[in-house]
């Protein structure tokens, strides 16, 4: 057990609803991080999960008159399904309501009272139902949730805090002087807004509703959402309770991933529920913008959301996948348009990925049986993309780690697009008309191949339903699927075999 490892976690969701493509977003991307440092040898713990307690659940139950746990199964199973669907190949998926997460939030709430963090006082506020959040005066635009817009109203009750002062000076230095946080430009809002003026402590617990954790020593309190949400992380390895023995191995997580909604809840109340329980800090927090519909956020509240499950039914799982990773920089908002998703599909996907497939494997059945081998190139183009191929794994992996996704696709699709342009420059239909031309005829397919197979091996972590068809056809199984291969001439010989469109 000498392999290095690698902890990646996506927000626990609300099943509040059914997920959307917004949800896939985060999701799809954890997974394609987690595919690639598998292929890369790592040890890896890719952690998804949700979020089942609280007021929102509790109501949406009662008005379809079935419990909470009932409600919220019968979600979960279908976030299970879409998961499986988009092939997302979580090692673990946590749900809140499990036993072992309920002993951990548990002791943590009881830890962080025993040492003199948590303490006993009054909420008051403005309170959004649809979002269950409680909102300062000063955080509301129009005198409406910044959220969803709707209505607030006052509230108030008896309630447990988490005292964030003490931590106020290490965030900050957190925030501003490490790589904690990705893209680290969101540091400087995050600071002026929350910790300049002065970190306000959190309401940890409620007594309005009872669709949650009871607090063990306050009968009558239940753990209000973030410590119970936020715990995921730590409890899904076994941190205090009995289910899993692998906080050792794998904590401190490398990355969290979220959008930038829950940004200052993993910036700011985590690291300092980490450091009130003195447990080591994540790596990194990737914190990515919204996917949009018609300018606004696309979420269950605003209800413009888009149903992954009825566009994979029409366009395929990896066509989808690709189209977010693609589209979605960490830094911006992106909007959903069915027309660039499309455009992208045709585009990328169909002509240039899927007919450079099909045109090499059909030259190679056409003018060699669908045998060829490695026959060295010549001319300043095969060099031009031998060094493409060769220089490829290092560029996808530089973006990897610096979490730039659509660049990783966009090096991987300009190899794709030199190797269309190779096969107009080179025109093997022409060559093939000259016995002479046969070896030149040879290098030309063999090098197309190549460059197939290199970067089928790299859109694996992206595309993994695609990347194993592009194997098949060129004649090579799943174990081609390798990392430590992808060097130019690492397959000497190559025997096709025609197969059905990858993106008809
Ligand atoms: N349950 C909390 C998170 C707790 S994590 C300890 C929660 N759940 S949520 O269902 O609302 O999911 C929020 C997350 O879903 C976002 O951070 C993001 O990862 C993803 N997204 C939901 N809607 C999204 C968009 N419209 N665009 C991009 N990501 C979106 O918050």
């Amino acid at each position: 057990m000498d392999k290095e490892k690698f902890y990646i976690t996506t927000p626990i969701y609300y099943p509040s609803g059914n997920p959307h493509i917004g949800h896939c977003y985060t999701t799809v991307a954890c997974d394609s991080i987690a595919r690639f440092r598998r292929m890369q040898g790592y040890d890896v713990l890719f952690l998804t999960g949700t979020d089942e307690h609280g007021l929102k659940i509790e109501q949406k139950a009662a008005e379809k008159g079935v419990t909470p746990k009932a409600y919220v199964d019968e979600i979960v199973a279908i976030f299970k399904k879409l998961w499986s669907y988009m092939n997302i190949s979580y090692d673990r998926y946590i749900r809140t309501t499990d036993d072992y997460h309920i002993e951990t939030v548990q002791k943590i709430f009881k830890e962080l009272y025993d040492r003199g963090y948590i303490y006993k006082g009054e909420y008051k506020g403005k309170y959004c139902t649809p979002c269950e959040s409680f909102w300062t005066e000063s955080q509301l635009v129009d005198g409406k949730c910044p959220e969803c817009g709707r209505a607030v109203t006052e509230a108030a009750e008896e309630a447990y805090f988490f005292k964030l002062s003490p931590f106020a000076d290490r965030i900050e230095k957190l925030l501003l002087e490490t790589d904690y946080l990705q893209p680290k430009s969101r540091a400087v809002e995050l600071v002026n807004n929350f910790i300049k003026p002065g970190l306000e402590d959190l309401c940890v617990s409620r007594t309005s509703f009872t669709w949650g954790i009871p607090v063990t020593f306050d009968p009558g309190h239940v753990v209000y959402v973030w410590v119970d949400a936020l715990s995921n992380y730590i409890s899904a390895l076994g941190y205090l309770n009995d289910k899993y023995d692998d906080f050792d191995r794998y904590w401190p997580a490398d990355v969290h991933m979220v959008a930038k909604d829950i940004m200052r809840f993993h910036a700011i109340i985590w690291p300092a529920m980490l450091m009130a329980l003195d447990l080591p800090l994540p790596k990194h927090l990737a914190v990515h913008g919204w996917i949009t519909f018609n300018g606004q956020k696309m979420s269950k509240s605003i209800g413009n959301v888009v149903d992954p499950l009825v566009l994979g039914e029409r366009y395929g799982a990896d066509a989808i996948r690709y189209h977010i990773l693609r589209e979605m920089a960490l830094g911006a908002d992106s909007s959903f348009s069915n027309e660039i998703m499309i455009n992208r599909i045709n585009a990328d996907l169909a002509n240039d990925l899927g007919n450079l497939l099909s045109r090499t494997v059909a030259m190679c059945e056409k003018y060699f049986g669908g045998t060829v081998h490695n026959v060295a190139g010549t001319e300043a183009i095969d060099t031009e993309l031998e060094t493409m191929v060769n220089e490829l794994t290092a560029k996808v992996t530089a973006d990897m780690d610096d979490l730039t996704i659509p660049q990783a696709l966009m090096e991987i699709f300009a190899v794709i697009q030199r190797a269309n342009k190779y096969i107009d420059e080179t025109a093997p239909w022409a060559l093939a008309k000259d016995e002479a031309n046969k070896q030149r005829l040879e290098s030309v397919l063999y090098h197309l191949c190549e460059a197939l197979r290199v970067c089928g091996v790299l859109l694996n972590a992206y595309l993994p339903t695609t990347a194993p068809k592009m194997m098949e056809q060129l004649g090579l199984d799943a174990s081609a699927l390798d990392l430590t291969k992808t060097t130019y001439g690492a397959q000497q010989t190559y025997t096709v075999h025609k197969g059905e469109a990858l993106f008809p």
